[in-house]
């Protein structure tokens, strides 16, 4: 596995393995990995010759008084995990490299990125579409590898795709939990013990939402009225939004008779945690 960080350097790699008629997959992170990130690589590793890996903690999705400086960053331990998948390369260039001095172009979305994340976090979605875009030119993968944790993220990056003919095949992976619930994520490592314990309201939350869903529920603001009330009963949580959108789109809906998304960002102590469950056509889906 090799560790490279110019742009350059995997430019000449990628176009070697083109030659070869190699396929090659791109795993977008930014770095601090666990075990979703994971379960993102050995998928790409099943499915493609080569898998790029890139590890870059993004400052353009990060606004100002977000957690940009205290990001978890362990880049040892990230080309180790990385090794025992097989992932062939790792991307790991400095913020110069990707924004040099004058850089001034961004990729912006509109209405997908108007609900959820994009309330609280006005600069996020620009950030995510302006660097995944670049990812996809510096790698030209055939596929890319995203987590349904930020389902948000995942139904945007697949409209990019459409609305700008990128030729890549975007693929979205299940959530990965901790044994009690809680879904897996860099941010976990900031909350104390107790704030772990109280965390777990979000998954109690969502599996109680999917239960209610499965069991015929058609009204999406009771659904958000029962989740929400599993939340508010914990004192170290504060929510962001509990909300049920239309999966393709992410606006509110008042029935659940689509395919939908069920998303949760709640402030427990002062770490923003996300959760989701998604309902495909046929059935609630994790
Ligand atoms: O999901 C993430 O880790 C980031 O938003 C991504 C896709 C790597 C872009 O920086």
């Amino acid at each position: 596995m090799k560790i490279v960080e110019t742009i350059a350097e995997v430019r000449e790699q990628v176009k070697q393995w083109k030659k070869e008629g190699l396929t090659v997959a791109l795993v977008p992170t930014m770095g601090y990995l666990h075990e979703g990130h994971r379960s993102l690589m050995e998928r790409a590793r099943k499915e493609n010759d080569r898998v790029v890996v890139s590890v870059f903690v993004n400052p353009t999705q990060f606004g100002p008084n977000e957690d940009l400086a205290s990001y978890p960053r362990d880049l040892e331990h990230d080309a180790a995990l990385c090794d025992s998948v097989g992932v062939d390369l790792i991307f790991h260039p400095a913020p110069e490299e990707m924004y040099p001095k004058g850089f001034c172009s961004f990729v912006d979305m509109d209405v997908l990125t108007k609900e959820l994340c994009g309330l609280s976090r006005p600069v996020h979605f620009r950030g995510v579409c302006t660097v995944v875009s670049k990812l996809f030119h510096i790698v030209t993968p055939d596929r890319a590898y995203f987590g349904e944790k930020d389902a948000q993220q995942l139904a945007v990056i697949k409209r990019m795709v459409l609305d700008l003919n990128l030729d890549i095949e975007i693929v979205g992976c299940p959530i990965v939990r901790e044994a009690d619930g809680l879904a897996k994520s860099s941010r976990n490592t900031y909350l104390s013990p107790e704030e772990r314990k109280a965390a777990l309201v979000l998954s109690r939350s969502i599996f109680a939402g999917k239960k209610l869903a499965e069991s015929g529920e058609t009204d999406a603001h009771k659904l958000v009225q029962a989740m929400t009330d599993i939340i508010s009963a914990e004192p170290l949580a504060r929510i962001d939004y509990v909300k049920v959108v239309d999966l393709l789109t992410m606006q509110q809906i008042d029935k659940l008779d689509r395919p939908f998304l069920a998303a949760i960002a709640v402030y427990i102590g002062k770490t923003r945690l996300i959760d989701n469950f998604m309902v495909q056509a046929g059935g609630a889906g994790a």
